[in-house]
Formats: C-alpha cells, structure tokens, sequence
C-alpha cells in the first residue's frame, strides 16, 4: 500500500469512542497528539483517511459491539477503500495476540499506553502497508505533557492516576491498563486553571481507583482540596472511587469545599462477605455498610450511586438475597447493574467456572433493576417541592425549549426557561416539580439573584 502524492497531503482521522469516560478522556489525548502531527480531525466518517476505534473490554457485550463494528469496516475496505484501520484500548490490549491476525481489517494495534507512538504508526503503515502495533504497558507513562483536544463545554474530564492495582477477580483493568500511576497535584492543578481560561464550569477528576491517588506526600484528599481552590471553577467531581480507601480526610474535605459535589460512586459489586472475599473487594457487607452511614454523616445530603454484579462464580440464591437485603437497606440514588461476564485473563477466569446460568443471572439483574428503579423514584420524589442549584449543561435532548443540567448531587433535572437569557454553564436556582426515577423536572425558582448571573461566554455547541 504505497502512498501516493494526493494521500501524502490527505490525513483525516475519524476516532470513536467505546466504554468509560477514561476512554473519552484518552481519545481527546489521542485527538491531540495526532493534532500536533498534522493530523486533522475528523467528525465525518466518509471524509477518513483514518478511522480509530478506542475500545472497551470489560465485558463480552463491549467486544461483541467492536466486532460488529469491525464487520462493517471489512465491507469498507471490501468495496476498494484505502482507509487505514486502527484498534486502540482497552480491547486492543486485551486480546493482543488473538488480534494480530494477517486477514484481519485492522491495520494498527495500540494498547493505552501507546498513543504518543500512533503518529509513527499510522505515517509506517501508509507508507509500507505493513501493520504495526504496539502492546507496551508502562509503569511511567500518565500522559501529563499532553493537553487533551477537548470539545468546548461545561465539563472536562481529567484524568489524575492510571491504572489499577487491585486485581478484583472479574476485573480485566488491571491487564488492560497496567500498573497504578498518579500524575503530581501541580500537573493537575495547572490543568484546572487553564480549562477556567478556556470557559469550563466544572472538572471530573478521572481514575480507575481515583481515590488511591498518590502523588510524594500528596493524597486523594490533598488534590481534592487543591483543586476545589482553583478560582471560577464552580464544581469538581470524581468517579471512580473504590471503598477501601474512604479516610475520614476526604470525608472532612468533601463536607468542607462547597464546590466539591456531594456525590460518591460507591461501588458494591455484591452484598456476600463469601462472594466479596472471591472477588477480593477487601470489604465486608458490614464495613460496607458502616462507611455508607460514615459518609452521609460527614457529608450530608450526598447521593450514593453503585455497581453490582449479579452471578458471580457460585454465587447462590441465599447470597444474592444478601445483595438485595444491602439495596434495599442503603437505598441507592441509583445503581449499574451488571451480569458477570468472564474475562481472559482474570483470576476468577483462571480459578472459578461461570457457573452461574445465563437464565438465573437474568432473573437477578431483572430484581435489581426493579428494585432500582422504585429506589430511584423514591429518592427523586424526595427532591419535589425543594429548590435545589443546577448548572446547565445543554439543550434537553427532547425539547430544544429546555435545559438540561445537574444538580450538585448529579442529578438530571430539565427545566423550560421562559425568560431567557441563560446559557450552558450558568448555575440557576430550579424548583423541583415533578420527577421519574431517572429525572426531575424543575422551573426557575423567581426572585432570586443568582437568576440572573454574570454574563458568561456562550459555548459553542
Ligand atoms: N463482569 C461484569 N461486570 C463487570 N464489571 C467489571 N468487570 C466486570 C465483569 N467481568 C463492572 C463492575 C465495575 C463496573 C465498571 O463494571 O461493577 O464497577
Ligand atoms: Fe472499559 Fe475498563 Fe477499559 Fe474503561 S478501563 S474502557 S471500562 S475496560
């Protein structure tokens, strides 16, 4: 596959995203490494010399998406194109091997600690059509010299460690993402004031396990602290965080800055001390639920929201009751359900057989959601009659007549705004007036100052 002179000058890249919002945050560091080598970006598939895949692979549902994808993209290349095919992620990683097929479509493999090196990759294989990959794990590499190439809006994503040390049995990230690394609190600092400069409201501090940062002397709780004192940041999130590492410092630090949103991600994955030991989650249901009680202390009104995964390896019917039982107890704001899916690689695939059937696995996730949902709208009704700070976000998907925002504790509320005047990332007082388990609908409360706020750079959209 020699270039030839007009594909010389051609070098669109098209990239998609699959998975978490780690993976949105690597593909805008990928944008901008790519970017800075005379790259252009792409929204517009038709128009790619370059179509990149950053893929996901913590269940088999992720993969099966990628290999559907995969299918059309042979059909592409089928009818004549020369577009250049590359897999990135988490995916990529994971099958390393497997992927490397000579009649795949995909010309370039690169795991997520590879990005800096996609430049030279893409520039190889369009100039000798061999293949390239890369499958490097490092134990250094945080991307901290990159600024990501964000979409404007109201909120950024940064991600302050990589990586994950745990090893929990059903968990592929440790594999996929290597060791655990944190970027230095002044990197991440410096990066919230610049996404102020650039009209960003909010930032979501990102991390496989964010709250295990460790940076010298610094914790969790120090950058927290830090980058809640950036100036015209008005909300910083994080997500996602895992139970053992709650200290009463972060707790106090939440309770003590305003602009930390008081909203934890706390996931379960199962309410059996047996399961949770075969996890190696390092909690029991007990200590579980006693840092639950622990945080809405310190941190009043906080939303909880969780994970949960039904039909672990050997987990009975008695056990997932216990699951129930610790929902039913906490009451979450909400919760992702999932079944178990087995991973190569893992522990619990190398130890336990999946042999909880696909049929009883169905018939739990069906409990919990349901269970769910009545939680859900519970904790909403809750909110009816209250007024509660909202920063918009957006034009609600349905109505372009209303906004969309959140409140502090992440929930969507929608709300018409009559009079005008406002914009994305303004923060406006709304009344709650109606709700359903996934949204509250609100008005702008009258009379209050904050109804008409500063004039602020209207972000494009
Ligand atoms: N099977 C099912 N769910 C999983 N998760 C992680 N690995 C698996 C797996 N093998 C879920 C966990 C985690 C969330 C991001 O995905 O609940 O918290
Ligand atoms: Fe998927 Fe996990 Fe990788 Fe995110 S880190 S893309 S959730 S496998």
């Amino acid at each position: 596959m020699i270039e030839t002179k007009k594909e010389k000058q051609a070098k669109r890249v098209y990239l998609e995203t699959y998975g978490c919002q780690m993976n949105e945050y690597d593909s805008e560091l990928v944008k901008s490494i790519l970017a800075n080598s005379d790259y252009e970006i792409t929204t517009r598939e038709e128009d790619a010399d370059v179509i990149l895949l950053n893929t996901c692979a913590i269940r088999e549902n992720a993969h099966d998406k990628i290999y559907a994808r995969l299918g059309d993209l042979k059909h592409l290349k089928n009818s004549g194109n020369r577009v250049v095919i590359g897999l990135l992620g988490c995916m990529a990683q994971n099958l390393r091997g497997n992927l490397e097929r000579s009649d795949s479509v995909v010309d370039i493999y690169a795991g997520p600690d590879s990005y800096k090196r996609l430049p030279a990759m893409i520039d190889s294989v369009r100039q000798t059509g061999r293949k390239g990959f890369d499958f490097n794990l490092s134990e250094f590499e945080d991307y901290s010299d990159v600024y990501p190439k964000r979409v404007p809006g109201v909120n950024a994503w940064i991600a302050v460690m990589r990586g994950c040390d745990n090893f929990c049995t059903f968990c592929v990230v440790p594999y996929t993402r290597g060791r655990e690394r944190s970027r230095s609190l002044q990197s991440v600092v410096s990066e919230a004031k610049r996404l102020v400069s650039e009209g960003f409201k909010q930032v979501t501090l990102l991390g496989q396990n964010v709250n295990s940062y460790r940076s010298h002397h610094d914790d969790f709780a120090d950058l927290m602290a830090a980058v809640a004192s950036v100036d015209g940041l008005k909300r910083v999130r994080f997500t996602s965080p895992h139970p053992k590492d709650f200290p009463e410092k972060l707790l106090k630090v939440m309770a003590e800055h305003a602009k930390i949103c008081n909203h934890v991600h706390l996931p379960l994955q199962a309410g059996s001390d047996r399961v949770l030991e075969m996890m190696a989650r390092t909690y029991t249901k007990k200590s579980f639920l006693a840092l639950v009680d622990k945080i809405r202390d310190m941190v009043p009104g906080v939303t909880l929201t969780t994970d949960v995964i039904v039909g672990f390896p050997t987990e009975t019917d008695a056990e997932f009751e216990e699951t129930v039982e610790v929902m039913e107890k906490v009451q979450f704001d909400s919760a992702f359900t999932f079944k178990y899916s087995e991973r190569q690689n893992t522990i619990a695939y190398r130890k336990f057989p999946d042999d909880v059937t696909e049929a009883q696995k169905t018939e739990r996730i069906v409990r919990l959601v349901d269970l769910q949902k009545k939680h859900s709208l519970h904790r909403n009704y809750e909110q009816i009659g209250k007024t509660v700070k909202v920063l918009i976000e957006n034009h609600s998907k349905r109505n372009v007549a209303e906004w969309m925002g959140r409140t502090d504790g992440n929930r969507i509320v929608v709300l018409k705004d009559d009079k005008g005047g406002h914009v994305e990332g303004s923060m406006v007082d709304v009344t709650i007036r109606d709700a359903t388990p996934h949204t509250l609908f609100g008005e702008l409360h009258d009379a209050c100052c904050s109804l008409h706020p500063q004039p602020e750079r209207q972000i494009a959209v």
